[in-house]
């Protein structure tokens, strides 16, 4: 059984209440509930992880060496502007994918860069919570990729 990180970033706790019509309106809980028992008919375990503070965030992608197979990573605005993610990332080296709720690349022009996409296989943007299901479909089957080449 394969293990993955499920990483929300700032703002992500409001779900449900946000901007409902740009991120929709089930709640972070409802979209981790479907997150794990999708990912448990895939054989995978998921640990979902939120938080508003882009150093806990760090923390998090550090201690996900060792202990999960992959990760996947919605960083919220932080998306734009942290390179100590990107940085994170890349130093725990990792399989991830990036997810976004909303098309970043129909949005604001602050929003069309991600430092995150440097550091990752690729990136789902623009499927509401959807996204997260295809993440972790996307990460399962690269892992059992990894694992028959291995
Ligand atoms: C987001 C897009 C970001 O630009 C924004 O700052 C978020 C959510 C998304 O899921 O669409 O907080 O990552």
């Amino acid at each position: 059984m394969s293990s993955v990180l499920l990483l929300n970033g700032p703002n992500l706790n409001l779900l449900g209440t946000r901007q409902p019509e740009v991120y929709g309106a089930q709640t972070l809980g409802m979209v981790e509930k479907q997150c794990e028992a999708h990912a448990a008919d895939l054989g995978v375990a998921l640990t979902c992880v939120q938080s508003n503070h882009e150093g806990a965030l760090i923390d998090a992608i550090h201690s996900a060496r060792g202990a999960h197979d992959g990760i996947i990573l919605n960083a919220g605005a932080y998306t734009h502007t942290s390179i100590a993610l990107m940085d994170a990332l890349f130093s725990v080296a990792l399989p991830a994918v990036e997810v976004h709720l909303s098309n970043i690349h129909a949005r604001e022009e602050f929003r069309h860069r991600s430092y995150i996409s440097r550091a990752v296989i690729g990136q789902i943007c623009g499927f509401g919570s959807q996204g997260y299901l295809f993440a972790i479909d996307a990460l399962a089957a690269h892992l059992q990729r990894e694992a028959k080449t291995e």
